[in-house]
């Protein structure tokens, strides 16, 4: 059962990675810059949460999925294509961040009841960073 509410959150990741991609790539305008800038450093963070995801899978003795037609299929985040306006792209991250968090939140608590502490403890750093962003792209919208 985590197991599984796992891997429903490394096809989340996946989706929220390729997108960074996309706006790391196709970002315009004024804040071209920073924001380039910003969108690699939460897809170099998301690839290494992708990492440890299924990593995490595999110590629990199940296996990670691993297909982007599986990925397509099971994400809840959608995939973005030519957003090129920095404020288009922070909203879509601000809200692949609340199904990242909200599925987070749901690991943490299965994993609870299963004493499974080490997922407990991933998730519990996953959320704690991720509520921080949310707080900082809010801050950076004003
Ligand atoms: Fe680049």
């Amino acid at each position: 059962m985590v197991g599984q509410k796992l891997n429903k959150l490394l096809c989340n990741y996946q989706m929220y990675y390729m997108n960074l991609r996309g706006f790391h790539w196709n970002i315009t305008g004024r804040k071209f810059f920073e924001l380039h800038l910003k969108f690699e450093e939460l897809y170099d963070d998301a690839v290494i949460k992708i990492d440890e995801i299924a990593e995490r899978i595999l110590t629990l003795s199940e296996s990670p999925i691993h297909s982007f037609k599986k990925y397509i299929e099971e994400s809840q985040i959608t995939a973005e294509e030519d957003i090129t306006d920095g404020e288009l792209a922070i909203d879509n991250i601000l809200s692949s961040l609340k199904i990242l968090l909200a599925t987070e939140r749901e690991i943490l608590q299965l994993a609870t009841t299963a004493n499974d502490e080490g997922t407990v403890s991933l998730m519990s750093d996953y959320i704690v960073q991720q509520e921080k962003l949310v707080w900082m792209l809010s801050a950076y919208k004003q």
